[in-house]
C-alpha cells in the first residue's frame, strides 16, 4: 500500500492504531457498586496476566437458554448478574466467587499452579 500524501497517510495511521481495538487494563481494581460498601479489601485483579493464558470468552460470556456462549467481551459482570433472580439467577458476589475460585480449584486439582482460594489472597490488605 502506498500513501504519497500527508493527509491520507495520517488517516491510515488513525485507522490502524485508534480504531476498534478493545482496550483492557493490566490491573483492574474490582469494586462493583452493586455490592454496596465493601466488607473486604478490594480485589486487585491482574487482568492482563490472566488474559495472556485464558481465552476471553472463558470469563466474558452471555449464555443463551441452551448454554451457548454468545460472548460479551468487556461488559461489567453486574450488567447481568444483578441479584435480581428474574433477570439472572446467579447473584453478583456468587458469580465472581464461582468464576474465580472454580478455575483456581480445577487447576489445583490437576496439579497445575493456579490461583489462590483463601479469602485474604484475593481480598488483600494493602
Ligand atoms: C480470568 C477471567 C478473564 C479473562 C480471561 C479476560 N477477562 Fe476481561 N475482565 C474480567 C473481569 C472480572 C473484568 C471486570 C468486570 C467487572 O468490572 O464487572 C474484566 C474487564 C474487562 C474489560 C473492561 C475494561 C477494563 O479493562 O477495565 C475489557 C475491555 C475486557 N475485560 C476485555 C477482555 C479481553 C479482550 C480479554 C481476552 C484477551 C479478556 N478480557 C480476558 C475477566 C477476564
Ligand atoms: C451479558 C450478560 C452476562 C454478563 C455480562 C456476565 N454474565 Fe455470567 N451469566 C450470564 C447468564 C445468562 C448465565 C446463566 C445463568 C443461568 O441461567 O444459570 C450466567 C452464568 C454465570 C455463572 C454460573 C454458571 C457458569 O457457567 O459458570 C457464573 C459463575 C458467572 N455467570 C459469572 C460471571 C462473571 C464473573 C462475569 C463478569 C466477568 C459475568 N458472569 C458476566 C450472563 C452474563
Ligand atoms: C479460567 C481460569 C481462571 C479464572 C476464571 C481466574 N483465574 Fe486467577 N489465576 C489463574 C491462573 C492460571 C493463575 C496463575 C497464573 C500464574 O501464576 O502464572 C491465577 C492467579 C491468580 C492470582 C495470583 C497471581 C496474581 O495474578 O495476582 C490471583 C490473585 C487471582 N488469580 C485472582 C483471580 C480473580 C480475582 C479472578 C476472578 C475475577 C480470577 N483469578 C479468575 C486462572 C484463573
Ligand atoms: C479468587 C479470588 C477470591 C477469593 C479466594 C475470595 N474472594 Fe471474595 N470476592 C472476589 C471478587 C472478585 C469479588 C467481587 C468484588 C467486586 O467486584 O467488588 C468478591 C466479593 C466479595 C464480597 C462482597 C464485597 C465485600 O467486600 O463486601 C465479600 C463479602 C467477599 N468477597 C468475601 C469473601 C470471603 C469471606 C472469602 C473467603 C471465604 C472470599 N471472599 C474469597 C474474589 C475472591
Amino acid at each position: 500500500m502506498r500513501c504519497a500524501r500527508g493527509f491520507a497517510c495520517a488517516l491510515m495511521l488513525i485507522f490502524l492504531f485508534v480504531s476498534p481495538v478493545v482496550s483492557q487494563d493490566e490491573m483492574i481494581e474490582l469494586n462493583s457498586e452493586e455490592l454496596g460498601i465493601h466488607q473486604r479489601p478490594f480485589v486487585q485483579f491482574t487482568h492482563e496476566q490472566h488474559a495472556a493464558v485464558i481465552e476471553c470468552l472463558r470469563c466474558h460470556h452471555d449464555l443463551d437458554n441452551y448454554g451457548n456462549n454468545l460472548g460479551s467481551e468487556g461488559q461489567p459482570c453486574s450488567d447481568c448478574h444483578t441479584g435480581n433472580p428474574g433477570k439472572n439467577p446467579v447473584p453478583l458476589q456468587k458469580a465472581f466467587h464461582m468464576q474465580c475460585k472454580s478455575c483456581h480449584d480445577q487447576l489445583l486439582a490437576r496439579g497445575t499452579p493456579g490461583g489462590p482460594l483463601m479469602c485474604g489472597e484475593c481480598h488483600k490488605n494493602k
